[in-house]
């Protein structure tokens, strides 16, 4: 690890989370077509569950994008300026962050999950900046989302930024399926502990094992869709309302983009963004794009602050 110095933002506000989720459920329940936020995966369990996925032989995503950047470090090196700030947004990605810090010792300032944060701290706001966003989470945002994301995220990094995006890409339904599906049902454990949390946190009454696992690959919408069936009629009670499921009824729970890499540039670019480098895994394939701001006549803009910067050819 570098000496970089770490930051990290003041945590979310916490008051009223508990109804929030109570809120959250019951909407995503009581639409047409039932669905639960993803957001809330991520418990004590569902981290560590999610750990465990990243560690299955069917799950590629994570170890192909480690050895992709390992691989690209040097030359992503090569593009940040000296005395820059890596903001990251999203967590759980230490290692793939090391991986940037090893490389490129002139990154002085690390700042951690920036999800959420509107303004960067004062102390780097005048450093060059360079956004990172592994895993594959913009892949987890309708593309409409993930668009206002890009925007935002341009609007906090500022002129002049470089934003660096893993993206996993579409390939053959049979790479993909097993990696939302594997055989040990860790991604069914994963996908299930959501009711888990609803009963436990909510004191929900619903009938976990009542709900099976899948996977489906929506070729139309190029994602790979999670789902949880109900296996019978049931009715569960959360909060002060009855929920009532049909045998077969599905909640959908999860989406997983998986884009071609002239859709996923498409869509950088309605966010504000310019694909300056885009390199790509052998198969099973995994994107890393290095990202960079353009102004309205095709030339970088350059905040005042990063004339020093060592950036370059940026208009190519
Ligand atoms: N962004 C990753 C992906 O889509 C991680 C992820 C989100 C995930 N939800 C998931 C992985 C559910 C497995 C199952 O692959």
């Amino acid at each position: 690890m570098t000496s970089a110095t770490t930051i990290q933002p003041t945590p979310h506000d916490a008051t009223s989370v508990g109804s929030r989720f109570l809120d959250d459920v019951l909407r995503g329940l009581s639409a047409r077509r039932k669905t639960l936020p993803s957001k809330y995966f991520y418990d004590a369990e569902g981290s560590r569950l999610f750990e465990a996925i990243c560690e299955l032989p069917e799950y590629y995503v994570t170890r192909t994008e480690t050895a992709l950047l390992v691989d690209i470090a040097p030359e992503l090196a090569a593009f940040v300026a000296g005395g820059a700030a890596l903001v990251e947004f999203g967590s759980g990605a230490s290692a793939k962050t090391r991986v940037i810090l090893d490389a490129s010792p002139q990154i002085d300032v690390y700042i951690g999950d920036f999800t959420g944060v509107l303004e960067l701290p004062s102390a780097v706001q005048s450093r060059p900046i360079v956004g990172f966003f592994p895993g594959s989470t913009i892949g987890n945002f309708q593309p409409a989302e993930a668009e206002d994301f890009f925007r935002r995220v341009r609007a906090l990094l500022g002129d002049g930024a470089l934003f660096i995006v893993g993206a996993d890409l579409a390939k053959a339904p049979e790479v993909l399926l097993p990696a939302y599906d594997d055989a040990d049902g860790v991604t069914a454990a994963f996908n299930r502990n959501l009711l888990v949390r609803i009963n436990r946190e909510l004191g929900a009454s619903l009938d976990v094992d009542a709900f099976e696992h899948r996977a489906v690959w929506n070729e139309a919408e190029s994602r790979i869709e999670m789902h949880l069936v109900s296996s019978r009629d049931q009715t569960a009670r959360i909060g002060s309302r009855a929920i009532v499921f049909i045998e077969g009824e599905v909640i959908h729970t999860e989406n997983s983009h998986k884009y071609r890499p002239d859709a996923f540039e498409a869509l950088v670019e309605r966010g504000g963004w310019r694909v300056k480098t885009a390199w790509t895994s052998d198969a099973p394939s995994f994107g890393v794009f290095l990202l960079d701001t353009e102004g309205p006549e095709g030339i970088v803009v350059t905040s005042p602050m990063n004339v020093e910067s060592s950036r370059s050819g940026g208009t190519s």
